[in-house]
């Protein structure tokens, strides 16, 4: 007897559920029926493909196909027109659009931003789109050293474009050989012009993991229109689009230091280049975390790693002495726990007036978990020194005998032995010298 009342119980609920899906789906159907009176079939399409993908830019496609409406009134075939709907001149209006919208939330953006500041007078200074430079910065670091957490810190600067690790399809891997370096450069170089023609394997890369891409946050607020993102892997729109913005920031973990000399050199490119650094323990105890690392001896063999440090120091020091107002070299420990000092010498170094999208950012992105696949990063006063109490005296022993020349440039105190690592007074972060 239960049982058949359970029975009808659950056949009457899914019957009103089956009834309400009727419903939906009419009120559904009655409203692109509304759409078809001013539209065809294929625009329809279009239209739900984009409301699943993101809604901004539906209204700009009915925009969009009005004004192609009145193309065929004007005497264009309209089999023609439902023929080739995605062609070209649709294409082109939607990106027309996409970039006006871009120009004007721009404009407003830094309405009340001080030019000066930047050394200019108006943004189209700074805008390549109208003839002028922008402020570039760029950011040398190595896996697991805060650079994630301070790419995006960057990027919160107001009108900000990101080339987001234009060398990831190296691999895991330091650049290296002459070759590499060379291609590497060029791809830095064209970046930063935003010329994306001959980068297929980067956007091929990219639109693999979108979790990655999505770090681009300007192109991709801008890109994602429909399900497909075929636009942010577009290289003429991606170039159009980066050439509105007047700051261009971009993060690199793959190119030492001594490389990059040449794009300092380049005043062209107008190019500021902050160093982050890390102590190698802490760097080593966050990169035993994650699996990538064991594919590469670059990542995860002590003696490569702080060879790349001593190699980024001796770099750096010349560096400092022929453009000093072209490098800032910053330890993530100083950006953690001294991170008022910290910020004012980065303010001071860019000319970017930032301050307020600095503080803005921190106060939401410290002790806040930011999720991400390469990104999961806890920004706490205690992650500099976790490796004290997690990694053992053994391993710590083996890597400050390989790390000792690296580790005593930078500034990095031993731990003598087990107690003395673990030890509350052991501070291993001391003062070092570099110019
Ligand atoms: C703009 O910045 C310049 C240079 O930093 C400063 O001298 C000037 O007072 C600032 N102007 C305003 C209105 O804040
Ligand atoms: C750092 O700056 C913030 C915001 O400007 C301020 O609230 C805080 O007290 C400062 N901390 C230190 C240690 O000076
Ligand atoms: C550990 O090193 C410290 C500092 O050098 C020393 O004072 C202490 O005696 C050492 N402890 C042990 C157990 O070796």
């Amino acid at each position: 007897m239960r049982r058949t009342n359970n029975y009808w119980l659950c056949y009457s609920l899914s019957f009103s559920f089956f009834l309400l899906l009727i419903i939906v789906v009419n009120q559904f159907n009655s409203n692109t029926y509304l759409l078809t009176t001013t539209a065809n079939r294929k625009n329809i399409q279009i239209i739900i493909r984009v409301e699943d993908g993101a809604e901004t830019y539906t209204k700009e496609i009915l925009i969009v196909d009005e004004l192609n409406d009145s193309t065929a009134i004007e005497g264009k075939p309209i089999q023609n027109k439902l023929s080739t709907m995605q062609n070209n001149t649709q294409m082109t209006e939607v990106i027309e659009k996409i970039l006006e919208d871009a120009r004007t939330n721009i404009k407003n953006e830094l309405s009340n931003y001080n030019f000066s500041y930047s050394g200019a007078n108006l943004l189209e200074d700074l805008v390549m789109e109208s003839g002028g430079q922008p402020q570039r910065t760029l950011i040398i670091s190595s896996w697991r050293s805060g650079s994630t957490f301070f790419g995006d810190l960057i990027d919160s600067i107001p009108s900000s474009y990101y080339h987001y690790e234009p060398l990831l399809m190296f691999g895991i891997k330091q650049i290296r050989t002459p070759a590499e370096a060379g291609e590497a450069l060029k791809i830095v170089k064209n970046m930063f012009k935003c010329n994306f023609d001959g980068l297929e394997e980067y956007f091929e890369f990219e639109s693999k993991d979108l979790d990655l891409f999505s770090h681009s946050t300007r192109l991709w607020d801008y890109c994602k229109y429909d399900n497909k993102n075929d636009l942010c892997f577009d290289a003429e729109f991606t170039s159009r689009l980066c050439k509105l913005f007047p700051f261009q920031s971009m993060k690199l973990v793959r190119l030492r230091l001594r490389l990059v000399e040449e794009i300092i050199k380049d005043k062209d490119l107008n190019v500021k280049v902050i160093l982050l650094t890390r102590d190698p323990r802490g760097l080593m105890q966050s990169r035993r975390q994650r699996h990538f690392c064991e594919l590469s001896s670059d990542c995860w063999e002590p003696s490569l790693v702080c060879a790349d440090m001593i190699s980024d120091y001796v770099a750096a020091k010349s560096i400092l002495q022929k453009y000093p107002d072209r490098l800032l070299v910053i330890r993530f420990e100083e950006l953690v726990l001294q991170q008022n000092t910290t910020l004012e010498r980065i303010l001071n170094f860019l000319d970017i007036d930032a301050r307020k999208a600095f503080n803005d950012f921190l106060q939401t992105h410290t002790n806040v978990e930011v999720a991400g696949v390469h990104s999961t990063f806890k920004v706490s006063r205690n992650i500099p020194f976790k490796w004290k109490h997690t990694l053992d005296f053994t391993y710590i022993s083996e890597l400050q005998m390989a790390c000792k020349e690296a580790m005593h440039l930078w500034g990095y105190k031993m731990a003598y032995n087990q107690t003395h690592m673990t030890s509350e007074d052991f501070n291993p972060v001391d003062d070092y010298k570099i110019s």
